[in-house]
């Protein structure tokens, strides 16, 4: 896959690299820094952070705890819900120069119909990731990490939008590439992963986060990533969002090697929001013909 203009389920994006869902806030950072953001957006697409049905405040405190090579958050997918995002949120958002995807969850079909007609309605809107990492409130099961319920989610949902439908995979199962299958089986676009892995960082003999456990990312989950996305490229044909610990071009380009079609910088812009902005540079630098064929400097 190269570094330059690419298509990913049928979006055309400027080059490979988006945002992984929850880790660059555009609205915050145009408050913080203006214009400039816009002008020199470090992202071909930006995936919005998940929301859900009604809004919700997320999780109590300590939200986030440093290891070595990672980050453990628990932040709790606190948001304004649906109707406060597409009323407040996505007219913002829609000022971006780049397509919008936008990460929803909920606890049922039902619920997911509900926000996925929704949000299908807005003509902003290029493509829906569905995080399933959440409990089915009718089966207890959590969707994700069943490759028959992420399959019966799906057929649910594809009748009701034309918009593309993207699955974004946990980690924290013995097979994603069983659930990715069921995904496309029941009718997704594409898969994207990996989520955090579940950690319980402990402080003076307790749990140190308010919620108890959140979910690893950063480098320590890079390896991880790039099994899991490889043994789901050899289970499906839908086009992969690859994720996880991505801090360099090289990194990058790993994750395209085996197997993914876009990926996505998340921990990283923590660090640096401009993060991607360097990842894209030396991803163009070990590809010489993107280097070269590139418009722009981004
Ligand atoms: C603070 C934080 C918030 C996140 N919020 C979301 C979210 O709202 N929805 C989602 O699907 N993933 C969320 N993620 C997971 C990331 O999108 C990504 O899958 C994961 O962090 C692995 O990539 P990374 O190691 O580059 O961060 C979040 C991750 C972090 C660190």
């Amino acid at each position: 896959m190269s570094a330059g203009p690419t298509s990913f389920c049928g979006i055309e994006l400027a080059h490979p690299i988006i945002n992984a869902s929850g880790t660059f806030d555009a609205i915050a950072a145009r408050r913080a820094f203006g214009d400039a953001v816009v002008e020199r957006f470090p992202f071909s697409a930006y995936v919005s952070k998940t929301i859900t049905p009604a809004p919700r405040a997320g999780n109590p405190p300590p939200r986030l705890w440093e290891e070595p090579a990672a980050m453990v958050n628990s932040i709790g997918l606190p948001n304004k819900g649906a109707e406060g995002f597409l009323s407040t949120d996505l007219p913002a958002l829609a000022d971006l120069p780049v397509p919008l995807i936008v990460s929803v969850m909920a606890t049922s079909a039902e619920e997911f119909s509900g926000l996925v007609e929704a949000v299908s309605a807005r003509d902003e809107v290029a493509a829906i990731e569905l995080n399933v990492s959440c409990p089915n409130v009718h089966s207890g099961l959590i969707v994700g990490e069943q490759p028959s319920e992420t399959e019966a989610l799906l057929e649910a949902l594809r009748p009701l939008t034309a918009k593309p439908l993207i699955v974004k995979l946990t980690p924290n199962v013995a097979a994603p590439a069983s659930v990715a299958a069921g995904a496309e089986a029941g009718g997704a676009d594409a898969v994207s992963l990996i989520n955090t892995l579940k950690a319980r960082p402990m402080f003076a003999g307790k749990p140190w986060l308010g919620a108890g456990s959140g979910g690893l990312s950063g480098p320590a989950v890079r390896a991880v990533a790039l099994q899991q996305v490889s043994d789901v490229a050899a289970a499906v044909s839908i086009p992969i969002a690859g994720m996880g610990g991505v801090e360099s071009g090289s990194h990058a380009r790993d994750l395209l090697d085996v197997g993914a079609e876009v990926v996505a910088v998340g921990t990283a812009s923590f660090r640096d929001p401009l993060a991607a902005e360097r990842i894209l540079i030396e991803l163009r630098g070990l590809d010489p013909v993107a280097a070269s064929s590139a418009t722009s400097e981004l």
